[in-house]
């Protein structure tokens, strides 16, 4: 189609894709590029904002290596992951655990431990915290044989693999349910964190006057043939930045209950103030797929 005015450029995008044979490529490609356009008509996109927004694209590539997924954050911090989450799985409890994001840290292939074990694979600063969580079925039944895969942040405020100063595969682990539907282990509680900042995402975060942290969290992906798998995170109650999480992932039924501990701890090496967390998991049947690891 030979072009006469800029309303014409749209139909002969979408015109020139309608060959695709595969219907779900033509249909969202078709949608991308309707919107995609009436954003550059709405906002009378200029030339020099163009040209920065594809620096910016290519920096967001440049700054993706094997430990860090620019991407992956850049999409958290326009709330699109988010968005994705929910519009894909249960977000209210009703019929399942509400999900919420993967996150850019989740790495395969944590080492399997028993139940009750601790994931602190060096010293770890903060409080010491006992996990014990239900795993049920939408009937109320418990599952067993959940593979479930949890993982955090240092209290420092990095995962073990920013970090030079924490062993491998700190403060991750996979734990598998009992015939109760059980899993336990101990852990450290987590405390709030700044995602990266040194990148583009970064960026746009200080140009928009936002603060970068996601209140405290416990990262749980839990997995069984049969089941839609659950990709989740429990936050810390008392965390002040609840209501702003730099990428929107907080929903109120994901709040957990971390408890402060009282009389005897339920380990002796424990002085101080620990605290305990119970939290069921609500499991629904379908497809039991695994994502694909942000980093390696
Ligand atoms: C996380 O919870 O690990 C996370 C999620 C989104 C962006 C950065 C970190
Ligand atoms: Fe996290």
């Amino acid at each position: 189609m030979i072009i006469s005015k800029q309303e014409d450029v749209t139909g002969a995008v979408i015109g020139a894709m309608s060959g695709a044979p595969n219907d779900r490529l033509r249909t969202v490609m078709a949608s991308f590029v309707r919107h995609v356009h009436a954003f550059a008509r709405e906002v009378r996109l200029t030339e020099a904002e163009f040209e920065f927004a594809i620096d910016f694209l290519n920096r967001i590539g440049q700054a993706t290596n094997d430990a860090h997924n620019e991407a992956v954050l850049f999409s958290d911090a326009i709330g699109l992951s988010t968005l994705v989450c929910l519009l894909n799985n249960g977000q209210d409890g009703a019929s399942e655990t509400a999900a919420a994001l993967l996150g850019p840290f989740w790495r395969a292939n944590a080492p399997q431990m028993e139940n009750g074990a601790s994931i602190l694979r060096s010293p770890t600063p903060g409080a010491p915290l006992f996990v014990d969580c239900n795993i049920r079925d939408g009937q109320g039944r418990p599952m067993s044989n959940v593979r479930v895969d949890v993982w955090q942040a240092s209290p420092s405020g990095m995962y073990e693999n920013q970090d030079a100063g924490q062993a491998d595969m700190n403060l991750r682990g996979v734990f598998i349910s009992d015939e109760n539907g059980r899993f336990s282990f101990r852990s450290v509680k987590p405390a709030g964190y700044p995602v990266p900042t040194d990148g583009p995402t970064g960026e746009m975060l200080a140009a928009q006057k936002r603060h970068p942290y996601r209140p405290a969290h416990l990262h749980v992906l839990a997995y069984k043939p049969g089941f839609k798998t659950l990709i989740t995170q429990v936050f810390v109650d008392d965390d002040q930045h609840l209501e702003s999480d730099v990428v929107f992932g907080v929903t109120r039924a994901l709040i957990g209950d971390f408890r402060k501990g009282q009389g005897t701890p339920p380990a002796p090496d424990v002085d101080g103030d620990w605290f305990s967390l119970n939290y069921t998991f609500v499991m629904e049947p379908g497809e039991a797929v695994l994502p694909h690891p942000p980093i390696k």
